[in-house]
């Protein structure tokens, strides 16, 4: 029996026999419903031509003979539709590995698909804190990069996006000063066009800060009310009277722009949900972050889970879209052994990041060629200009080297990270955030 993997191969492989006949249509989408069965849709001209609709419904037909469990009858095996656009509407498409006009659609239960990459976006940075695990220690950086950059006169605009698990809010913000309403509560009324009734009401800001400003807006408010009866439908779309229809991620993207041009922000900082998670999707590729910082502690578990990220994002073909604004952070390292801790840390992070996003082709050697990058990308000449994307494991702008955030004793177990940021200072923070607050600080515009 055939399994979901074994589909897209099987596909290939019967699409390959007949190549000559696939040049015939102007393009064929290879849809996989929410079950995970295939249909083939092709252009509508095909269906009024006898001969080729019958030869496309055959070729199906020794496809459905090689994936069954995952095939349709016969009658309704085949659709057609105008055009391209619309035959994949409300599912991303990318090509079938090996062909140029033969698209794959998936269709998802969950919107968050993570290969719909918004460009970066133009004003001020945004820096999601992403993680495949939990309890890496993402909000408290967070925190302490918001402290920083405020005393360096910055404004700050501080968005809790752990929907599901939220509390960053109340590390920066004493209970007194919590906003009346937060994230979820504008998702929910914003259904209803009622959205502006929240939007005052849910940005506070940090008495943390004392030159720039630090704007929090949580993810739920002061009382945080039917919470979970409001989450199960932030993820709502909403459809216009135009029969229009905008996600919910789109509608979040809404949201951050207003924030924006209330708060004007010099940089933006949004504390994501941890792993393969739909609202994380919604941060880490629908927010145009120009920074994803991909927080991971030493443990197979981690990179696991990051190389299956990896791998799907190199097979959608969207790798050059998302691996320049990544950034691997070593989260939380240990005061023993840091020097082999870190090492190990690397080396696993550059197995992954070179197996997934890297450019197939040898990494530069900087002591015989010369190697320059041009926006972004890395650029290497040995006689000739060699253009690509890879590195070498020592190379401290590449994605994979870790910027380090250190454990320390003082954040262990914390009460309070309001209490515990109320009195901290400057040169605890740099020893401890130091180098994750300088890449942040690398990003901003002057
Ligand atoms: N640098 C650090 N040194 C020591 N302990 C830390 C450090 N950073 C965070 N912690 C502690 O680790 C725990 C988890 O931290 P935090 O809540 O910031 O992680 P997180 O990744 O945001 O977790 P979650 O996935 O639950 O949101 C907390 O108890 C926190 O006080
Ligand atoms: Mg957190």
């Amino acid at each position: 029996m055939t399994i979901f993997d074994q589909i897209l191969p099987a596909v290939a492989e019967v699409l390959e026999a007949q190549r000559r006949q696939l040049t015939q249509l102007d393009w064929l989408v290879i849809n996989r419903d929410l079950n995970g069965r295939v249909r083939f849709i092709a252009p509508e001209n095909v269906e009024t031509d006898d001969v080729l609709r019958e030869s496309l419904q055959a070729l199906y037909q020794v496809l459905a003979g090689r994936i069954c469990p995952h095939a349709y009858e016969a009658e309704v095996s085949v659709l057609y539709d105008v055009d391209l656009e619309t035959a994949c509407a409300g599912g991303a498409r990318r090509l079938l590995q090996g062909f140029d006009h033969v698209w794959v659609v998936d269709r998802l239960a969950t919107e968050g698909n993570w290969t719909q990459i918004a460009p970066e976006t133009v004003g001020a940075p945004r820096v999601v804190f992403f993680s495949i695990k939990g309890g890496v220690g993402r909000s408290t950086a967070l925190a302490a990069c918001a402290w920083k950059l405020a005393q360096l006169g910055k404004r700050v605009l501080v968005l809790d996006l752990d929907l599901e698990s939220p509390g960053l809010s109340s590390s920066l913000l004493p209970a007194g000063r919590q906003p009346m309403y937060g994230i979820t509560d504008w998702l929910v009324e914003d259904l209803v066009d009622n959205a502006d009734s929240v939007l005052d009401g849910m940005v506070a800001t940090s008495d943390l800060s004392r030159d720039g400003q630090i704007y929090v807006v949580p993810a739920h408010g002061a009382e945080p009310g039917e919470y979970v009866l409001k989450l199960g439908r932030i993820w709502m779309p909403k459809v216009s009277d135009d029969g229009s229809r905008e996600t919910w991620s789109a509608r979040l993207q809404r949201l951050l722009q207003m924030l924006e041009v209330r708060t004007q922000p010099d940089v933006v900082l949004i504390d994501s949900r941890a792993g393969i998670d739909e609202v994380a999707s919604a941060c880490v590729t629908d927010l145009g972050a120009n920074l994803v910082l991909l927080f991971a502690f030493e443990g197979s578990q981690t990179w696991t889970g990051y190389r299956i990220l990896f791998e799907h994002w190199r097979q959608g073909g969207v790798a050059p879209q998302i691996r320049e604004r990544l950034r691997h952070v070593a989260a939380m390292i240990p005061e023993v052994d840091r020097i082999a801790y870190l090492a190990g840390l690397r080396e696993r992070a550059y197995r992954v990041f070179s197996d997934t996003l890297y450019d197939d082709i040898p990494p530069p050697d900087p002591g015989t060629i010369s190697y320059e990058r041009v926006g972004g990308h890395a650029v290497w000449r040995v006689g000739e200009v060699v253009e690509g994307w890879n590195f070498d494991e020592a190379d401290e702008g590449a994605p994979h080297y870790p910027w380090v955030v250190h454990w320390h004793r003082s954040f262990a177990g914390l009460q309070s990270l309001q209490g515990r940021l109320a009195v901290i200072d400057d040169a605890e923070v740099n020893s401890i955030f130091g180098p994750l607050i300088d890449g942040v600080r690398g990003i901003l515009h002057d």
